[in-house]
């Protein structure tokens, strides 16, 4: 039982690290609890005008979900699904910001791809397609992650269905508050500077 613990703890403490507030605060790019939406993910750290810190949040958020799958699979055979999920859990509920954390696009994504990645080709395709199309951050991950389910299922991954089936409805529940905003029409598109 302890190399399953183990799995589930790394899997977590992983997923909690918020690169976004650590890369923020290191640089004196400002306190992202303060700025646009409040949230600690790539896109909020955009709202700073620090593109690079963006760039380099969104891909150690994806790294550390993937990092987690590897690492989970290593140590027990077929793990990885469950490390992954629970790097996802770390970084929408870290401990060290009593449980207040990310929405997790690009941890999911990191997931995704190191479990599957044709599917997470699919991901990352809906995602800059729903983006791109919209100009809503919210919409592109939100659009990416309920298609992770449909590309498993599509693509005969039967298996990986009940992690990104939990991961997308989680998702969509982080974004509650992007949806009301949504829904009245005062969610700020990638670019604007208020959030
Ligand atoms: O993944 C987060 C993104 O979809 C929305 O971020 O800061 O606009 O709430 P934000």
């Amino acid at each position: 039982w302890l190399l399953p613990a183990l799995v589930l703890l790394i899997g977590y403490l992983l997923g909690s690290i918020p690169f976004g507030l650590l890369l923020t605060k290191a640089t004196g790019a400002g306190d992202l609890r303060q700025i646009g939406s409040g949230n600690i993910g790539a896109t909020n750290v955009l709202r700073t005008g620090h593109k690079g810190l963006a760039a380099a949040t969104l891909l150690l958020d994806l790294a550390k979900g993937a990092a987690a799958v590897l690492i989970g699979e290593s140590l027990v055979g077929g793990g990885g699904a469950i490390a992954g999920a629970m790097a996802f859990i770390g970084h929408c509920y870290p401990v060290w910001l009593r449980f207040a954390g990310g929405k997790g696009v690009a941890t999911m994504m990191g997931v995704v791809t190191a479990l599957y990645w044709p599917a997470g080709i699919v991901f990352a395709l809906v995602w800059l397609a729903a983006l791109l199309g919209t100009r809503w951050s919210s919409v592109g991950g939100m659009t990416a992650a309920v298609s992770a389910p449909i590309a498993v299922g599509a693509m005969g991954r039967f298996d990986l269905l009940p992690v990104t089936l939990a991961l997308a409805l989680i998702v969509l529940w982080r974004h509650r508050a992007n949806i009301s905003r949504l829904a009245s029409g005062t969610e700020p598109k990638i670019g604007a500077s208020k959030g």
